[in-house]
């Protein structure tokens, strides 16, 4: 998907950002709708779906399981298949660069008597798979060819699957979901123990569809229960703007001086808002204005004006909850004044790249003092940075994205030497980024 030649990018001190923009809706929340569409009974119709090429991977993969996802008008609509409908795909399925997108079809094969095999480009077939595998293995889905751990690989599921009870190795919510999705489909209640709260995207929608899903906190621990043999039923879904999007925007006016601008209409649900803690803590003039609620999620509008930042140690466990935000975070921390020191970040290196490598050596090479320590990257704030430099991004979107709103205040330009990636997720970014004054130059 990904053979086109790389396109690099370059980006200058800009001057100040201003205006009022929507981001693209939610990946996360663009996944489950056409999901758990596929899953219902009856139609679904998602207004605001990102249609990004990770999440139209999964629409082609729900429609080549019989559930077809089209867009008619402005709407996305899902023919869903009811409990145990879908069907054997008849070529493999190809998620491009979507860890989502995979390993929350993985639990939906799991419940499905069928053969599939799943597909990937590089930087998803390097990824770790079976933290979804060995659960969902425990459930009753066999690998064909035993003991892989990487795509591609081929699946067999069953209608017979056993519900378990699973304690998160990882923080993961994708894994937690594919092990909900597959437990819809069990015989039983399935329970997720999670140690760290993730995403809660796939309980909220799940119990909006009309399944059975329970979370119950207890020292310390969130025991979240699925139902099985649940019924679910086709709904419309509004999906807001995506936090992680928004994240960009919100960096950018931070450090270029003068900004002033409005991102309208984001997700604030708290488990995916540490960044925006963060940025307040670093001193950060944002304000959540008109506070709402969509579809279930709790959105607002951001204001954020420039600030002088300083440096915070953020700790550990919020990691989960701004866990796609570090790498504009540390890209942004080099004008804060003083150290910020960022924690737990072991799940960063199994990212779209080891995007704790790739965000330290990006940061070096644009004149930042950063480093690694074990799981905690360390950036000394001057309060400038040089720029300069060219960052490799290894296919993937956020690292180009993160220097790309770094060099908006450098003092050099900043090259990012591959920017076809930023479509698996956000493919308005530039456009969006120059509507608030942003100037970008292609270097081929
Ligand atoms: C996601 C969960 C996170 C996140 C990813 C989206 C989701 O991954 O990094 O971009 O939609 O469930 P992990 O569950 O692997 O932490």
């Amino acid at each position: 998907m990904h053979a086109a030649a790389p396109s690099p990018l370059s980006v200058r001190r800009a001057t100040p950002l201003s205006g009022r923009v929507r981001v693209p809706g939610d990946k996360s929340i663009s996944h489950r709708a056409l999901i758990f569409g596929a899953l219902a009974t009856g139609v679904t119709r998602i207004r605001g779906l990102l249609e990004a090429e990770d999440v139209i991977n999964t629409a082609k993969a729900v429609t080549s399981l019989g559930a077809p996802a089209e867009k008619i008008g402005d709407v996305w609509q899902v023919m869903g298949r009811g409990p145990g409908g879908l069907r054997q795909p008849v070529a493999p399925i190809d998620f491009g660069n979507s860890g989502t997108g995979t390993r929350l079809m993985m639990g939906v094969v799991a419940g499905h008597a069928m053969t599939v095999t799943m597909s990937g480009d590089a930087s998803l077939s390097k990824r770790p798979m079976r933290r979804v595998l060995a659960p969902l293995k425990q459930m009753g889905l066999q690998i064909v060819e035993d003991g892989r751990e990487t795509l591609p690989m081929t699946l067999r599921g069953s209608e017979d699957l056993v519900p378990i009870g699973y304690k998160l190795p990882v923080p993961s919510a994708q894994v937690k979901s594919a092990i909900l999705i597959a437990g819809l489909h069990a015989a039983g209640a399935t329970t997720v123990i999670e140690t760290e709260a993730t995403r809660d995207h796939t309980e909220r929608m799940l119990r909006y569809f009309g399944a059975h899903v329970e979370s119950v906190e207890t020292d310390g621990l969130t025991h979240i229960t699925v139902r099985g043999d649940a019924e679910l039923s086709g709904r419309d879904v509004l999906v807001p703007g995506d936090p992680s999007s928004a994240a960009f925007l919100c960096c950018a006016a931070l450090i270029v001086p003068g900004s002033d601008i409005t991102i309208e209409g984001v997700l604030v649900n708290e488990t995916r808002t540490g960044l925006y803690t963060t940025l307040q803590e670093m001193g950060g003039d944002i304000a959540f204005l008109n506070p709402r609620e969509e579809g279930g999620e709790p959105i607002a509008d951001i204001r954020v004006r420039a600030s002088q930042l300083k440096g915070v140690h953020v700790p550990a466990d919020r990691a989960p909850s701004m866990i796609d935000e570090y790498p504009v975070l540390a890209a942004i921390a080099g004008f804060a004044r003083g150290q910020t020191r960022m924690d737990g970040l072991a799940e960063l290196k199994v990212k779209e790249s080891d995007r704790l490598a790739a965000t330290a050596a990006g940061l070096v090479a644009n004149g930042v003092a950063a480093r690694i320590d074990g799981d905690t990257l360390i950036v000394d704030g001057s309060g400038t940075v040089a720029g300069g430099g060219t960052v490799a991004t290894h296919l993937d979107h956020r690292i180009a994205m993160a220097f790309l709103t770094m060099g908006l205040a450098s003092t050099e330009a900043v090259t990012v030497d591959d920017t076809t990636m930023i479509a698996t997720s956000f493919p308005e970014f530039r456009g969006l980024m120059e509507q608030l004054g942003a100037r970008y130059a292609h270097m081929d």
